[in-house]
């Protein structure tokens, strides 16, 4: 597939995802969202590619979705598109794991995009805003619903009522954020990363995931009941005997992903 509002490229065992509307910083058009899905997929069916990164520039993650394209809408056009249903959720759909790497602005669905990763690692000059309240409208990829769980009512609830911004460090304090680097490291730090989680046992990272987000979706005890059925899962596989026997060697696993 040619993109036109993104650059894919392969490094190593990793996806890197750059979404490249300079002049709108990165304005999430639907086309931009179509690429997106397209890219996001190609990923999950590689079986070479073993985690995703999705960055901006320097300058802007992503500034929201595209404004001029919002205002063109009406109900009806909105409701039988399905907006952003249709073409936003892939990051949150991936099983393969998805890291935002934000730098510069994490604005309306830039927030929201970054939250449907996995992680996110910021640079020391990224700011978070669900500034939508602003321009007449509520959040609408999930902003209320994920900031929330991220941060707690009280921060979600001002940044939503006011479209107030948060700095990279507050967004490290509040827990949006894994972490914080300097601009000029972003993208290497989130690739290594990317590629640390890739080399590992695909199904241990699958499960890993997954286990993660049904923290997200479900009640702690049966939360915990998935967690304990997936942990005896675990040892049905290959990988399982091997990275146990490689501890006990002092040897580096070589692993078979299943
Ligand atoms: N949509 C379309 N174009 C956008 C955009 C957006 N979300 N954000 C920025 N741009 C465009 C600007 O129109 C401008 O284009 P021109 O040069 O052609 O005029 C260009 O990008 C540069 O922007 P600014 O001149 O405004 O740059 P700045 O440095 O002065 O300000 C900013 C940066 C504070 C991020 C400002 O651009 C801004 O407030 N952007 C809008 C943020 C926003 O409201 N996002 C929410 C969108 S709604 C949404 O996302 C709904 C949802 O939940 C899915």
């Amino acid at each position: 597939m040619t993109y036109h509002n993104l650059k894919f490229e392969i490094r190593d065992n990793v996806a890197l995802i750059t979404l490249d509307r300079p002049k709108a910083l990165n304005a999430l058009s639907s086309d931009l969202m179509d690429e997106l899905t397209a890219a996001i997929r190609a990923c999950e069916a590689d079986d070479a590619v073993g985690a995703v990164v999705i960055t901006g520039s320097e300058k802007a993650f992503a500034a929201g979705a595209d404004i001029g394209e919002l205002k063109a809408h009406d109900f009806s056009r909105a409701y039988l598109e399905d907006l952003i249903t249709r073409n936003w959720e892939e990051p949150a759909r991936a099983r393969k794991p998805v890291i935002a790497a934000v730098a510069g602005y994490a604005l309306g669905g830039g927030c929201e995009l970054a939250m449907m990763c996995d992680f996110i690692i910021a640079a020391d000059n990224a700011r978070f805003g669900q500034p939508e309240i602003r321009i007449g409208v509520v959040p609408g990829a999930g902003g209320s619903q994920r900031l929330t769980r991220f941060v707690g009512k009280s921060k979600a609830m001002e940044m939503c009522l006011t479209g107030r911004m948060m700095d990279a460090d507050e967004a490290e304090r509040a827990g949006l954020v894994s972490r914080v680097v300097p601009v000029a490291e972003l993208v290497e730090e989130a690739v290594k990363t990317a590629q640390g989680i890739a080399e590992l046992s695909r199904p241990a990272v699958l499960a890993a995931k997954e286990l993660v987000n049904t923290a997200y979706e479900t009640t702690l005890s049966e939360g915990i009941r998935a967690e304990r059925r997936l942990f005896h899962a675990m040892f049905a596989t290959e990988d399982k005997d091997e990275g146990m026997a490689a501890f006990l060697e002092k040897r580096k696993p070589k692993w078979k992903h299943r």
